[in-house]
């Protein structure tokens, strides 16, 4: 019997009993099944949760490239690998098929050695979403670099502190990118943050935009002619499987971002049968997801998750507003879309426009539709049910992070009974618990609580890059030997899971994690801020905004200001990039703090929401008589 695929319900029971029960056999037999693999493994699993170290399938060898692609050109070598969408509609599409794309991918690999790069490096991809991207991620895990994607829309100063953290030896980019009706000057931006990176001694650069770009010389090189001149050989690096795969950064609540390490066997195994089971994917199916390669969503469901199991996927350059909001729906119907998988804000944006740029189209390619990103509140679940599933396709609402590699919590279509709002059963393997203030697992049904995880699963983060003890402390220590998520979750009568939001200092808004000290240390570069605290408040579309309490000094007291606010967020677009924009600014003479100094955030989030009942005890505050003040003066 095989194990990769569930069936039905039953069967989901069963496999799940036998993950927990004997975790070894279970993804033993997985793994086995249905990769290729250089040598096999030693042991399945070791790890201690208390020290946060996991190890999967030790001793084993392997190549995730040759999985994703070379076993595949026997059988499906014609088959598109890769539907290019561009940004402009009238652009053609590009089919790339999976001979195509090995001749691309072995191309990149030679021309990514030729430069130097060896095993081991790391390699900043700072691209809009091209094939170049998809192209330089696989050319990267195929010799054994160390790829760290940084969204193409961070700020110069978020990029350079990215490519410093983990010491990349290159750069690989585009003159400009598109979106919408924008053009945006990548190279400009790259030319901004190198003047800090110290370690990078070369840029390649893919054409896009063909604007005119100034290339400094011994450092910047075309991409194209380099590739024109590479050989289609290429042999790929042998990995031990807890060799490096990827660097991914994702915000804290303190501090710098965390470049999150993800290792190669065990985030092979996970993302592919998780991809498999939660999309139901068929030899001939077309799959979409909208995510940014820049994100875990795109790095583990447009490229590795999709091309280990041979199937179509779309790269789409675009936005759902251009150059109307029927480009979603349009892009479905021109590709034969089978399953879809975007985030609930964007849900909420199309929710908002008239319903005949949906119903205009009548979708009937699609078979899966899914969620991912943030919770996806009960209207908004209805109209994307309702409108683009035709309440005939499974809703599939995903839960999962940065941190867990893979999908951790989602109905299975066609096998798990959807409910709105609910990202319903864990996927087998993963055992999620919810614990309370004492730290103690709450047992049963209908309860809330912090969610963890109590066992380690294949393609969970190994460490933040360079920090191990920020790793234990921030996910192994709040509950001993437990993997802590930082989300609250309840779970119902059957044991439904619904995920009900952060519980720390991270604010989701439009589906970004955005932590909020590195958007008050940028406010308070300001020579006239004093201090400031950022919260989040519920936002019609975006899920949450940011709202900014700013306290100003006194060379600040006289200004205006509206002006004041527009060079705020200039300062937090530069900083960090236009999404972390407060949509929000209230200055005030304090902030609310206790004895020990720190802000009482509780507060400044109930007025910004403007909830002005039951503030809680206020009488531990050393300044108890801001709150007024606070609250008289909401905008
Ligand atoms: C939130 C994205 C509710 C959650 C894959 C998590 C969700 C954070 C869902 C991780 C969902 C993600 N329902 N909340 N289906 N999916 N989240 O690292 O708070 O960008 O901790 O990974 O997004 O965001 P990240």
């Amino acid at each position: 019997m095989s194990y990769y695929k569930i069936k039905n319900l039953e069967q989901y029971f069963k496999h799940y009993k036998k993950s927990i029960r004997e975790p070894q056999k279970f993804w033993g037999r997985v793994a086995s099944e249905n990769f290729v693999w250089y040598q096999q493994w030693e042991k399945v699993v070791e790890y201690d949760m208390a020290d946060a170290r996991v190890e999967w399938f030790k001793g084993a060898k392997v190549n995730i490239v040759k999985n994703c692609i070379d076993r595949h050109l026997a059988k499906r070598g014609d088959k598109t690998a890769i539907i290019f969408e561009p940004n402009n509609p009238d652009e053609p599409a590009l089919h790339i098929s999976y001979n195509e794309l090995h001749e691309r991918v072995c191309k990149m690999a030679n021309v990514l050695r030729d430069q130097g790069i060896k095993k081991g490096d790391r390699v900043c991809i700072y691209l809009p979403m091209i094939p170049e991207l998809a192209v330089s991620v696989l050319a990267c895990a195929r010799i054994g670099a160390v790829h760290s994607v940084v969204f193409a829309g961070f700020s110069s100063s978020a990029l350079a502190s990215r490519i410093n953290d983990c010491e990349c030896k290159m750069v690989i980019t585009s003159d400009g990118s598109y979106r919408g009706n924008k053009t945006v000057d990548l190279k400009g931006i790259v030319d901004e943050a190198l003047q800090q990176c110290p370690t990078v001694t070369t840029v390649l650069v893919a054409k896009r935009t063909n604007e005119a770009v100034p290339m400094q010389d011994g450092r910047d090189q075309w991409l194209q002619p380099l590739l024109d001149k590479a050989s289609t050989n290429n042999v790929a690096e042998i990995m031990d499987a807890e060799d490096p795969l990827f660097i991914l950064y994702t915000s804290g609540s303190t501090g710098k971002p965390k470049g999150m390490l993800h290792t190669t066997a065990g985030y092979m195994v996970y993302t592919a049968y998780t991809f498999k089971n939660i999309f139901n994917y068929q030899d001939n199916d077309v799959f979409w997801c909208t995510a940014d390669i820049g994100w875990i969503t795109g790095h583990s469901y447009i490229v590795y998750g999709p091309l280990l199991n041979g199937a179509t996927t779309v790269i789409f350059e675009g936005v759902p507003s251009y150059p109307n909001f029927s480009r979603f729906w349009e892009v479905i119907e021109k590709h034969n879309v089978n399953q879809f998988y975007t985030a609930p804000t964007a849900i909420r944006a199309l929710a908002k426009e008239s319903l005949e740029y949906v119903q205009k189209y009548p979708l009937s390619s699609l078979k899966v539709i899914g969620s991912v990103g943030e919770p996806i509140n009960e209207e908004a679940w209805h109209w994307y049910n309702d409108h683009v599933g035709g309440k005939r396709c499974p809703l599939v609402d995903t839960w999962w992070q940065t941190e867990t590699g893979g999908i951790m919590i989602s109905p299975l279509p066609f096998v798990t009974p959807t409910k709105p709002t609910y990202a319903t059963l864990p996927l087998p393997g993963i055992q999620p618990v919810l614990m309370d203030e004492k730290r103690n697992e709450i047992e049963g049904n209908q309860v809330v609580g912090s969610l963890c995880i109590k066992y380690p699963w294949p393609s969970m983060a190994r460490t933040i890059w360079g920090d191990h003890q920020r790793f234990k402390d921030t996910y192994f220590s709040t509950f001993p030997g437990k993997y802590f998520t930082g989300d609250g979750a309840l779970r119902d009568e059957v044991g439904y899971y619904r995920i009900t939001g952060r519980v720390d200092d991270v604010i989701i808004v439009s589906g970004h994690n955005l932590g909020t000290a590195p958007i008050e240390d940028a406010i308070n570069e300001h020579p006239a801020v004093a201090e400031s605290a950022i919260v989040g408040f519920p936002h019609d579309i975006k899920g949450n905004a940011l709202y900014g309490y700013i306290i100003l000094k006194d060379i600040g007291e006289g200004r205006d200001r509206n002006n004041l606010s527009k060079e705020i967020n200039q300062l937090i677009a530069d900083q960090i990039g236009p999404i972390a924009k407060l949509d929000k600014i209230q200055f005030v003479s304090g902030l609310p703090k206790t004895r020990s100094g720190k802000i009482m955030r509780r507060i400044l989030r109930k007025v910004a929401e403007g909830d002005f009942s039951n503030f809680g005890d206020i009488s531990t505050l050393l300044n108890p008589e801001i709150v007024e003040e606070i609250k008289n003066g909401r905008l």
